[in-house]
């Protein structure tokens, strides 16, 4: 047969596929969320979702130091909020020694080389798990807004070095970076969830936290699945309102939008690989219909080769321990 092109050829060892690698996953791309509550002696593996788990600040080193000795390098800070300090405002979200500013305190403290994120939201300090205040079954951007930049204030105060809004509320970006430049925290960046679906795979996120809306749903401020156009102008308007990193969230059904984003913007790209995401792959090699670890590795990287800098994820300790990246 005559054939020039045979693409084959590139493939025929490990060490020639690996010449002509285009995706790169480093560790230093990964970042983790991290989950932690009030008390002590905690280390709670979430159900259904083995790989997570819910920690007292002072469980959070004999679970993160064997990551961080394999390259994990980020964190993104999450607080499961007691029952008893949910309000409909949300209020708890703004008090300094909460459990998210004395987690910030404590990694800032012990981890010199950690970048240390936080999510800014209302909805696990809410009793309706709505990312913001409600009025007439309605959440109230404007409102929200001034409580969000004040929620990202403390971490920053905190120490955060990257405070990350996940509400979807129009010009958060903005009033965030406004205060936190009047407060001369003008190295804390913002990361913007900005591209955030109203997605069912936010799920077991929402069982995570005891999070789930009580009433409705997060379609009018979350994005629509169907849109794309849409996601440009939230991009748009984030890199105007001056964000420093652009999210799109959730990850594999989005890798459409991780692409056009990265070609339109001049700042990194950051894609979030959400629990729903993370259940698929865990019960579909459960059930053995293929290698979990293949299956991680192929996701992780799909994502990146879709155009991500950063991902976050749950399986950075998947990734890490098995050296499946180094
Ligand atoms: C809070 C927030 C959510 C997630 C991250 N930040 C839930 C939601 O918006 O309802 C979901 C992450 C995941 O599913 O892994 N606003």
């Amino acid at each position: 047969m005559n054939c020039t092109q045979r693409p084959r050829r590139l493939r025929t060892t490990a060490t020639l596929r690996a010449l002509v690698r285009e995706t790169e996953l480093h560790p230093s791309h990964l970042v983790l969320p991290l989950f932690v509550q009030d008390g002590t002696g905690i280390d709670v593996k979430v159900d259904g979702l083995p790989m997570v788990h819910i920690l007292s600040v002072d469980m959070i080193a004999p679970y993160l130091e064997p990551l961080l000795e394999r390259g994990l390098s980020s964190v993104l800070v999450f607080g499961k909020i007691d029952p008893k300090h949910k309000t409909t405002c949300g209020t708890h979200a703004m008090v300094p020694d909460g459990i998210v500013p004395r987690s910030i305190r404590f990694l800032r403290a012990t981890y010199p080389n950690l970048v240390v994120m936080t999510d800014v939201a209302l909805d696990p300090y809410t009793t309706h798990g709505h990312d913001g205040i409600v009025v007439n079954g309605h959440v109230v951007n404007d409102a929200t807004v001034d409580l969000l930049s004040r929620m990202a204030l403390m971490h920053a105060e905190a120490g955060a070095h990257v405070v990350a809004p996940s509400d979807m509320m129009d010009g958060r970006v903005a009033s965030i970076r406004s205060l936190l430049d009047e407060h001369r925290h003008v190295d804390t960046a913002v990361m913007s969830y900005t591209a955030k679906y109203a997605s069912c795979l936010y799920g077991p996120f929402r069982t995570i936290l005891d999070s789930a809306p009580l009433f409705g749903d997060k379609r009018a401020y979350q994005m629509d699945p169907s849109n794309v156009r849409e996601a440009e102008r939230e991009l748009m308007l984030d890199l105007d309102e001056g964000a420093d990193i652009v999210m799109v969230k959730p990850a594999m059904w989005y890798l459409d939008v991780i692409h056009r984003l990265s070609v339109m913007s001049d700042r990194p790209i950051a894609a979030y690989h959400v629990s729903g995401e993370a259940s698929m792959i865990l019960d579909g090699s459960a059930r053995g219909m293929f290698d979990f670890h293949t299956a991680v590795l192929e996701a992780t990287t799909a994502i990146r080769r879709a155009g991500a800098d950063i991902i976050v994820t749950y399986f950075a300790e998947t990734l890490l321990e098995k050296g499946l990246i180094r």
